[in-house]
């Protein structure tokens, strides 16, 4: 058990992706010091952070500094703070117990820079990662050495073959089930489709789902309506992350 919760001790005012990634580490080293802090996890980082292709980086950084300038700091570019979301993803490593146990294969949708796989490959795992086209994060995950595939979730269409099944299915923070500007949002019987689909082709058994929604910008809260039906269908469910967490141990079906 973390003596203190590290999620809390990180936050969005230790991330700025106009540092380089020496400066990037050591705002997160700065900021984790203490005895609080889980030696482990900042080895990993480190580990990590000397695998980066630092100097393609910098370039993709130039290349899109003066967009960088007047972008929403909620937009895509902070995935080029490496260290802050390589960060994030070994501490979701760690609470899916990945930094530990045999090789898993893992799908991650909607993997934007790659961070995940980067992070779960570290540890033995192996991950196909999916996204829609973007070319920045498309650069980002160049660096990492991360692979992207392309594949668009779409309401109500199952997904294509992946190459098998997978232990571990991840689907963090996606916009796919945004539309719209305002945006209207995925409806409890969309989500209950993809997770369906996913359970019944895509998983193995025992396998497990794990997703963290986005908070809908309206309400600034996440969808009570999904997390309701993920709990109808035995998912544990985190209400104050948006957390849903389902073990699958044989085939079965998500219902509304
Ligand atoms: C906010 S980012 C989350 C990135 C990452 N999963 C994380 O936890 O940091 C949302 C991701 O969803 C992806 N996405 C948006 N629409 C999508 C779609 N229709 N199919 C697949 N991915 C999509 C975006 O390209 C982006 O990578």
């Amino acid at each position: 058990m973390w003596r203190n919760n590290p999620f809390r001790i990180v936050s969005e005012r230790h991330m700025d992706p106009f540092k380089t990634i020496p400066e990037q580490l050591s705002v997160l080293e700065k900021a984790l010091r203490g005895p609080q802090w889980d030696a482990e996890t900042l080895d990993n980082l480190r580990a990590l952070m000397a695998r980066v292709d630092s100097a393609r980086l910098d370039a993709l950084r130039t290349e899109h500094a003066e967009a960088m300038r007047t972008a929403d700091p909620a937009s895509g570019y902070k995935y080029l703070d490496v260290a802050y979301f390589t960060l994030l993803k070994l501490l979701l490593a760690r609470e899916l117990g990945l930094d530990r146990g045999p090789p898993r294969r893992i799908l991650d949708i909607g993997t934007a820079g790659g961070h995940f796989p980067f992070v779960c490959r570290h540890f033995g795992h192996d991950v196909v990662a999916i996204d829609v086209e973007n070319p920045l994060y498309e650069g980002i995950t160049a660096c990492l050495g991360v692979q992207r595939t392309i594949a668009r979730v779409e309401p109500y269409r199952p997904l294509p073959d992946l190459g098998g099944r997978f232990d571990l299915i991840t689907v963090c923070n996606t916009t796919f089930n945004e539309r719209g500007d305002p945006p209207v949002y995925w409806t409890p019987a969309e989500w209950q489709f993809l997770l369906d689909d996913l359970v019944a082709n895509h998983l193995r058994y025992p396998g497990e789902l794990y997703v963290k929604l986005n908070k809908e910008i309206k309400r600034l809260a996440y969808n009570r309506d999904v997390l309701a039906m993920a709990n109808r269908n035995a998912a544990k469910v985190g209400r104050w992350r948006g957390v849903i967490r389902m073990n699958v141990a044989a085939p079965r079906v998500i219902r509304l």
